[in-house]
């Protein structure tokens, strides 16, 4: 058998400040009511005044290398798949180059938005396919409280900061049937208008004075709702029928946590009863590419998914982009 990527490791991490619906209320008509009964969402964490992507980046790309049992000089790739890095250049994949002491990796960004974290998998996994001795470390990571429109409570309500990381290489004999067994992603340009930030391109450069709104996160939810359950099923029809597998086979789902109901309707579409499907979108919101590694990191820490198991990690945002990873970890 030809060598699958291997999930070595994987660690996350967030700020340690919790902001509660309550919280969200003092600043904006709004309700723990209205929050938890059409997101789940009850509370989110959000980097302080000062603080920067990197901050919790760090700490989270450490635990998933010490779980790998593999140094930070060993790594080939850093893939960071983040819209918010510490600075717009360098980019988010060379700062964690630098700041982890990874001497020979190449880092770039992907900037893929709330798919961010499964782009990154399957771009290592293509690496790593053609090269199985590469050590790559997959990160997934966003501060969105810095691009929020503090008085827009359809969006503001919703996101949070977090994230994390993966070390994948190419499998071993000991590994035996581990590793990715799928992955796939997509995007649509032409409906960019349903969720975007404006501001700091060429279009609406950073420098032009204009509204500092136009760097915040722009969103009809309605309308991506919709999308969202369409293109995460498709996504994770997918990649079962590239493995030869079924939903049945699935063990765990550990989807992009967006909206509590979002991933409700997915595992209803899917078939996938609740039991099998890992949320913490109540205790972080969505925070975009972070999503993914944070929920994957927690169950696997807390025993819910073991070694061998399956599991299905289908993405959706904007771009628009989507697809799913489907792995045995
Ligand atoms: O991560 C990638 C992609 N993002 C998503 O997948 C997000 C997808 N969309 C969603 O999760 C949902 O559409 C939202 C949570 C954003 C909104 O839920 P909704 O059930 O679609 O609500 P709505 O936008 O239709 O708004 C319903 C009502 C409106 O009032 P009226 O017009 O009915 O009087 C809103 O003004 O709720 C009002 N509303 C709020 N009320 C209290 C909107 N935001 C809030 C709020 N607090 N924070």
């Amino acid at each position: 058998m030809a060598p699958r990527s291997v999930l070595l490791g994987i660690g996350s991490n967030a700020p340690a400040n919790i902001v509660t619906n309550d919280d969200m209320s003092k600043r904006m008509d709004t309700s723990d009511e209205w929050i938890v009964q059409r997101t789940g969402i009850k509370e989110r964490r959000m980097g302080l005044a000062g603080s920067k992507w990197s901050d919790f980046v760090v700490p989270a790309c450490e635990k998933a290398l010490e779980m790998a049992g593999v140094k930070a000089e060993e790594l080939d790739y850093i893939i960071a798949g983040t819209l918010t890095a510490d600075m717009y250049m360098p980019s988010g994949g060379c700062t964690l180059q630098m700041l982890l002491g990874a001497k020979k990796a190449a880092g770039f960004t992907v900037a893929a938005a709330c798919s961010g974290f499964v782009y990154g998998l399957t771009i290592a996994d293509r690496f790593i396919r053609c090269e199985p001795n590469l050590k790559i470390l997959v990160v997934g990571a966003e501060m969105v409280s810095q691009r929020i429109d503090w008085e827009e409570r359809s969006t503001a309500v919703l996101f949070g900061d977090g994230g994390g990381a993966a070390v994948l290489t190419g499998s071993r004999p000991e590994d035996g049937d581990r590793g990715i067994l799928a992955s796939r992603i997509h995007s649509d340009g032409t409906k960019w208008g349903l969720l975007y930030i404006p501001g700091g391109g060429t279009e609406h450069p950073a420098y032009d004075g204009s509204d500092p709104k136009a760097h915040t996160v722009h969103m009809r939810g309605n309308e991506i709702f919709k999308i969202a359950i369409k293109s995460m099923a498709g996504a994770c029809e997918e990649v079962l029928a590239d493995a030869g597998l079924s939903g049945n086979d699935v063990d765990w789902v550990v989807p992009h946590q967006a909206n509590i109901r979002i991933i409700e309707m997915v595992a209803k579409e899917f078939g996938i009863p609740m039991e099998k499907v890992i949320i913490n979108v109540q205790r972080y919101g969505n925070t975009s590419a972070g999503t993914i590694p944070l929920a994957f990191d927690e169950a696997v820490r807390d025993g819910r998914i073991k070694r061998g198991q399956t599991v299905l990690m289908p993405v959706f945002g904007g771009g628009l982009t989507w697809g799913a990873t489907l792995l045995r970890w």
